[in-house]
């Protein structure tokens, strides 16, 4: 029997499994197409000759395919019994999906953890990277060591599988945030005739005040006191409409800070203007 097994060795698939071939951990590993097979066993995993072989080696198996579509299908055609068997899935995919599949694991006697992987393959096995993980506490506990040998920041989230989507959604669109803000800054920007690589290179500047930013998020909306922050409503509004009045000016498409704008104005309207920006979080949530 192996400590563990990996299904699927694409790019992420085959870090993980090296990574933990690195920590010393006996890894069976198994991948639809065979050739990928090969450099892991050169580098110290055992062959299985299928899916359902890779499940019966270990009693956690860590799927990393495409989507958690795939890795149901896949389950489904399995020949293999779950009872008793952990499958730590992996691949990435959505909320009804992530339950759909749980349910399947559970049904058939097998138990599950869910993760994301909050980085790239070259990333995994780093003290810092981060898997997010749902499933039972008793079983996060159990398979740890193996999940932090792959992220060494990983953290257990919650319990229900389509929890991940949410947090998945949610950190995204954070991200995102930043993205589209850069896109519609290159759009006021180029209406000004300011070159591009001046935006860019200021960029770097202007997120240096990124962990004040989080800060203020942090102190605030998870406490739900709103009281007396560094930034008022109003003094975000204020500063908002002048970037809008800046686009329009400019001639730039300002759908992005016409959209914080317009927030702000909801607080202001309900009377929120002493209170952080991030009141905004219950107002909205109220409504
Ligand atoms: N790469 C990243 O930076 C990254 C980061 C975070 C999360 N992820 C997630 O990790 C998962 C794998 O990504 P990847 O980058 O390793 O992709 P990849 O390099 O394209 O590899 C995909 C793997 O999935 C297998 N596969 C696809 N459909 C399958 C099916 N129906 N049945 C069995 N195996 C199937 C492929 O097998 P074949 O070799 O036979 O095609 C291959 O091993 C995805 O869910 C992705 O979102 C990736």
């Amino acid at each position: 029997m192996s400590d563990i097994s990996v299904i699927g060795l694409g790019a992420m698939g085959s870090a993980l499994a090296r990574t933990l071939i690195k920590n010393g951990y006996i890894v069976t590993v198994w991948n639809r197409s065979k050739d990928k097979i090969g450099p892991l066993v050169s580098e110290g995993a055992i062959a299985a000759g299928s899916a359902s072989e890779a499940i019966d080696a270990s009693l956690a198996t860590i799927i990393c395919i495409k989507s958690h579509d795939q890795t149901l299908e896949l389950l489904q055609t399995c020949k293999t019994s779950l009872n008793g068997k952990t499958i730590i899935e992996l691949s990435t995919g959505g909320a009804s999906e992530a339950d759909a599949l749980t349910q399947f694991i559970a049904a058939q006697g097998g138990s599950w953890l869910v993760g994301i992987i909050n980085s790239y393959p070259t990333a995994i096995g780093g003290k810092d990277t981060v898997l997010t993980v749902v499933g039972e506490p008793a079983l996060w506990e159990k398979w740890q060591p193996h999940i932090t040998a792959l992220g060494g920041g990983s953290i257990h989230v919650g319990t229900n599988a389509s929890m991940l989507a949410a947090l998945f959604a949610a950190l995204f669109t954070t991200r995102q945030g930043f993205m589209f803000g850069m896109l519609y800054g290159a759009l006021v920007c180029q209406k000004a005739g300011i070159p591009l690589d001046n935006f860019a290179k200021l960029i770097p500047v202007s997120m240096g005040v990124l962990p004040s930013y989080h800060q203020y998020f942090a102190d605030t909306a998870p406490t739900g006191n709103f009281d007396n922050p560094p930034a008022t409503m109003a003094t975000y509004t204020a500063a908002l409409d002048d970037a809008l009045k800046t686009f329009d000016e400019v001639g730039a498409p300002n759908e992005l800070p016409k959209l914080f704008s317009d927030a702000a104005h909801k607080g202001m309207d309900a009377g929120l203007e002493d209170k952080a920006l991030t009141a905004l979080v219950e107002l909205f949530n109220r409504n």
